[in-house]
């Protein structure tokens, strides 16, 4: 592979969930293209990790403690890059508490607790992310909102209700922004990935993993680099006339 492209110049971007398999390839690939990025996860070491991992190899980061799910938390996210940087052009929510999925089970048995944490995290907290960012994106004169979706919000599974409902929601609110404030400059879009080698998938057992390769026109499951490059194309003027679209990357497994 040839040097990494530059399209991201002193851009400001803040990753909400960027400490996981996908968040922390994202944030490699933003810096890698000259973005300053702020790495935000629950999980403070691991962000703070991501954050060292591109100081050491020349880029822009600094990694903090956030909890999407907690508008406060979100905000004071957002105010940690515009304290540093002053300024702000793309925010990635990217997080999902994907540690409580295997008791995300159906309309009749999954507990109502639950199902409000996971519409929380998954959901709300990117209602905060919009929030938070979008004010200053438009004193920046324009920017980019990306979220993580999943093709979950398709398939009409019997289990994962929750996390499906929260992906669909996760949809609309992105096609709401780009209605809302595209006129002004802002570029709103969502990624739906199909089944990604993030560290919590590759747990899977390998039958499951086989299984769903053979569902897809294509030669490999994806890797978190192949959503990182959809972030950084969206991140940057080459997605500049992409606007309101579920982007689906996922090997061909379904077609819209
Ligand atoms: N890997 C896949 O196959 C796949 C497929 C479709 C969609 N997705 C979506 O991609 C995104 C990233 O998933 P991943 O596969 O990298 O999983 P991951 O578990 O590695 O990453 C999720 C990250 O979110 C963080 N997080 C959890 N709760 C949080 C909270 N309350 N506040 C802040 N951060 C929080 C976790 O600490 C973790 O770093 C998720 O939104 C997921 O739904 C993944």
């Amino acid at each position: 592979m040839g040097a990494p492209l530059q399209r991201l110049d002193g851009k400001v971007i803040v990753l909400a969930g960027g400490a996981g398999g996908i968040g922390s390839a994202t944030a490699q690939r933003l810096a890698a293209e000259g973005a300053r990025v702020v790495v935000g996860d629950i999980n403070h070491d691991a962000a703070q990790q991501v954050a060292a991992d591109i100081t050491a190899s020349g880029g822009a980061a600094i990694g903090a403690r956030v909890d999407i799910g907690n508008r406060e938390s979100v905000d004071a996210l957002v105010d940690l890059a515009m304290a540093t940087w002053g300024r702000l052009d793309g925010l990635h929510a990217n997080a999902a508490d994907l540690s409580v999925q295997h008791l995300d089970s159906n309309a009749l048995e999954i507990d109502l607790d639950l199902w409000q944490h996971i519409l929380q995290v998954d959901l709300t907290g990117y209602l905060y992310c919009t929030r938070a960012a979008l004010p200053h994106l438009l004193v920046s004169g324009g920017g980019a909102l990306v979220y993580t979706s999943s093709e979950a919000a398709f398939y009409g599974e019997d289990v994962r209700v929750a996390y499906a409902v929260a992906k669909s929601g996760v949809n609309a609110l992105m096609r709401h922004v780009a209605r809302g404030w595209g006129k002004q400059g802002i570029r709103a879009n969502a990624i739906a990935p199909g089944l990604v080698l993030s560290p919590t998938v590759a747990a899977l057992p390998q039958e499951f993993r086989e299984q769903v390769l053979a569902g897809t026109c294509s030669t490999r499951l994806g890797d978190t680099a192949d959503i990182a490059a959809m972030v950084a194309h969206l991140m940057s003027d080459d997605g500049a006339w992409v606007q309101g679209q579920v982007l689906s990357v996922n090997g061909g497994s379904l077609f819209h």
